[in-house]
């Protein structure tokens, strides 16, 4: 039977409520952006990758990643890492900290990281990366998966080698990005790779790239993926994520942009600090009020407050139909703890 992107699957034991999976970002997938794709229709969501070296030396940004809210549930911490007793070790602080799935991060094509032999540098040591999928999985009781990308230089297939490995060592699931590390981000995500893995893998495959609308989304499902990861398209852009699991396009009135932005940005700052928040939102101001939604010298003249709060009053100022929806935002019930957290190291490109 055709599967549906609005339906209930699992990984392992972990019950996922809907096919959509929102991606992990480095420097974008907060709590805030985590809680809000879980609240739009994603029925998984990640946190951005977290070093294993940083969880183990207690590194208090790396640490502070752990925190779970409990509305975020189904969630998956990513670490990433080449040694595979480090790696086991932040599996077991991942699991103790209430995620449901712990994911590996083998996709990372930022020479920081690969330099180290981590993230996609993995995709061509087969016997390394099996040795931390199965380090890992003997370490933890909630489902591993994996993330990566096809493999290193352009036009590899390392994946489709890798990817059974890494199931028959233990690995639930495993996500593909199917771009070379060398590519990063330019090209297309080649999905007939995420079709062939999905053939041999022998665990759900979900595939990752240039998923922006509700037909790209069903046609990965039919090429055999079980879910579908939207990362870019939803940044700033939550009402993206329902038309993809509907198929009806929805342009959000002016109100419903600013209520969303500002919600953001306090849960942000509530999560991050105010300076650090400061930082964040700049991006996000763009991403929400693009689409040719809000005109450009509004976005610079947002980027260009001092404070949040600054930033929230011209809003509020300038669309002060935003504040009702916007109160109701806040009197949703919401499960986490609300003190102050950092950003962990922000890399752009984790995968
Ligand atoms: C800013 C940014 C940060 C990213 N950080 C991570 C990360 O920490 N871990 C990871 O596995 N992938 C990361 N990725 C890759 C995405 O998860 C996703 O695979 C990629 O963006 C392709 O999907 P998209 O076309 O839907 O954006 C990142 C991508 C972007 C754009």
């Amino acid at each position: 039977m055709a599967k549906l992107l609005d339906e209930y699957w699992s990984i392992g034991p972990v019950g996922i409520p809907s096919r959509l999976v929102l991606a992990p970002m480095a420097g974008v997938s907060v709590q805030a952006f985590r809680r809000q794709g879980r609240r739009f229709g994603a029925g998984l969501v990640c946190t951005e990758m977290v070093s294993s070296a940083g969880l183990r030396h207690r590194n208090k940004r790396s640490s502070e990643y752990l925190r779970i809210a409990s509305d975020e549930h189904p969630l998956a911490v990513q670490i990433f890492g080449s040694d595979p007793a480090l790696m086991a070790e932040a599996g077991r602080m991942v699991e103790s900290a209430g995620a449901d799935l712990v994911d590996l991060n083998f996709g990372c094509p930022v020479k920081k990281v690969t330099r180290s032999g981590s993230g996609a540098a993995l995709l061509e040591q087969l016997e390394l990366a099996t040795r931390i999928v199965a380090s890992v999985t003997e370490a933890v009781s909630i489902p591993v998966t994996v993330k990566m990308r096809s493999g290193i230089e352009p036009g590899s297939r390392a994946c489709l080698e890798l990817g059974p490995l890494l199931a028959e060592a233990g690995a639930s699931a495993l996500t593909l990005h199917p771009r070379s590390a060398r590519q990063m981000y330019g090209g297309r995500a080649d999905h007939s790779l995420t079709a062939e893995l999905a053939a041999r893998a022998g665990v759900p495959v979900l595939a990752s790239g240039d998923v922006t609308n509700h037909a790209d989304a069903v046609g990965l499902l039919e090429l055999g993926a079980a879910a579908v990861m939207i990362g870019r398209a939803a940044q700033g852009n939550p009402w993206r994520l329902r038309e993809i699991l509907s198929g009806s396009s929805y342009e959000p009135s002016h109100a419903e942009v600013v209520a969303e932005l500002v919600h953001f940005m306090r849960g942000a700052t509530r999560e991050l600090g105010e300076r650090r928040a400061g930082g964040l939102l700049k991006k996000f101001y763009g991403w929400y009020l693009g689409h040719g939604r809000f005109p450009k010298p509004f976005k610079q003249q947002l980027i260009g407050c001092a404070t949040v709060a600054g930033a929230e009053r011209l809003l509020l100022e300038t669309v002060p139909g935003a504040r009702e929806r916007l109160e109701q935002l806040e009197n949703e019930p919401i499960g986490a703890s609300e003190t102050a957290l950092e950003l962990p190291i922000s890399l752009y490109g984790g995968g």
